[in-house]
């Protein structure tokens, strides 16, 4: 097992591209589906996720490439349409397949997904939302066995009861070449979403209205290969934002999808950092020791301040000058990470959904463990604050969203090594 070994205190500075976006390729990678021709996607991030895809692809008769940050798929001679327990176990996003495959096939069949432990992360939305678009679903013995009723998806109004992401990506992909119009009221906004309808798009797909909460598809016959630049990765931008405020250092964010990030910028600002954007560039310059955030940090939907960003921004806050609350709104039990925060003397009070950080003078290097993507994330930043060294372990989650982030600490000036 892997583990990173960092010694922290060092200040980061540097310039830095950013990855391309795990949570687009994924959904994109499922969408290459629905062409049965070759699509090139550039931009795509390097992660044990989107392997995790590839070999999904693969299994279901696609032939996917990867190399250099291209992925190549041809789905011209898909045969299958069952995806394998082990692989769904690998990923929540496997899921996204549901929609994509039933587009294509009009069948398929599941099993309930793996993913980060965020608490209980039911796929009802995704269930009844196919469900309305014709398709039988069944359960048995573990497996989500669905079929079109008429051979094929059709169009449907649907309303989803809270705007989930991997729900709203569901419908999208199995709205696409179905008989008629959907339309998504609700819809997530994510900027991921948009990027899925852009590929998709591209693909000669007819989808308006993403980006807002009301999407419009109307299904198509058949659709085409073409090759897409992923966008830039906002939550590892985020994290990279927050690694080097924290160590009071400097960093030019190259590639950056500014807009999307905003969010996180207008709240990390608080802390007194010097944040300007120009074009693709974010720079940011950091004082001695950042302030605590004013106001109350509540994760929403896009475009609130994201929930994936929540665990990285406690961590820079750990050591600030005040008190700041986290109120998380999205996922139960995504607090696993303060426990490790805490171990290096930070001064965390957890109540529900609340958590009230008192920033403390300094953290202290520690042996640590992931058990969660973002949260794994937020270790690696604390370890970089602390005096002294950290090891952390479970460092597969933090490879499932961050390409070799060893590297790109190193390039900054921090000391992290992978052994
Ligand atoms: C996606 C992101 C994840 C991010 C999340 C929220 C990917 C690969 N993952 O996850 O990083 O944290 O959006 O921005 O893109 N829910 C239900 N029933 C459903 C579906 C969701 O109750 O059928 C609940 C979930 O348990 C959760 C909330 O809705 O409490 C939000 O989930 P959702 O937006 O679906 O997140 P994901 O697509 O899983």
């Amino acid at each position: 097992m892997q583990k990173l070994i960092v010694n922290g205190g060092k200040r980061l500075r540097g310039e830095l591209k950013l990855q391309g976006c795990k949570n687009s390729s994924l959904p994109i990678m499922a969408g290459t589906i629905l062409c049965g021709e070759e699509c090139v996607l550039d931009n795509c991030p390097e992660l044990t996720d989107i392997y995790s895809a590839s070999r999904i692809l693969n299994g279901l008769g696609c032939k996917c490439r990867f190399s250099d940050n291209r992925a190549v798929v041809n789905s011209a001679d898909m045969n299958m349409t069952e995806i394998p327990e082990k692989l769904m176990r690998e990923m929540r996003s496997s899921i996204i397949f549901m929609g994509a495959i039933l587009g294509r096939t009009g069948e398929c069949t599941v099993s309930m997904p793996g993913g980060c432990e965020l608490g209980s992360r039911p796929i009802d939305m995704h269930i009844s939302a196919m469900r309305k678009m014709g398709i039988d679903v069944k359960e048995s013995y573990g497996k989500i066995i669905c079929r079109a009723v008429s051979g094929k998806a059709h169009g449907a109004k649907i309303s989803l009861p809270f705007p989930s992401v991997g729900a709203t990506e569901n419908i999208i992909l199995c709205a696409v070449t179905a008989d008629g119009e959907t339309i998504i009221n609700n819809s997530a906004r994510e900027p991921e979403i948009c990027d899925l309808c852009g590929f998709l798009r591209a693909c000669g797909a007819d989808i308006h209205g993403d980006g807002e909460s009301r999407i419009v598809i109307k299904g198509k016959n058949k659709l085409h290969g073409c090759e897409y630049r992923i966008m830039p990765d906002r939550i590892a931008g985020a994290t990279y934002l927050a690694m080097v405020a924290s160590t009071g250092g400097e960093i030019i964010l190259t590639d950056a999808c500014v807009a999307e990030i905003e969010p996180f910028i207008s709240v990390l600002e608080q802390t007194g950092c010097s944040i300007s954007t120009y074009d693709d560039r974010i720079y940011l310059r950091s004082g001695s020791r950042l302030k605590a955030v004013r106001d109350r940090i509540r994760t929403m939907p896009h475009p609130g301040f994201p929930t994936d960003a929540q665990a990285v921004l406690m961590s820079a806050l750990v050591n600030a000058d005040g008190t700041s609350i986290f109120e998380e709104n999205i996922f139960d039990c995504r607090y696993r990470h303060t426990s490790a925060l805490i171990k290096m003397g930070a001064d965390i009070q957890v109540l529900g959904k609340i958590a009230i950080v008192k920033g403390v003078p300094e953290l202290h290097g520690a042996n640590i463990e992931a058990t969660d993507l973002r949260g794994g994330a937020s270790m690696a930043v604390s370890a970089l604050t602390a005096e002294g060294t950290s090891e952390i372990s479970g460092i597969s989650h933090i490879d499932r969203g961050y390409e070799k982030i060893e590297n790109a600490v190193r390039l900054l000036g921090g000391d992290m090594q992978r052994v």
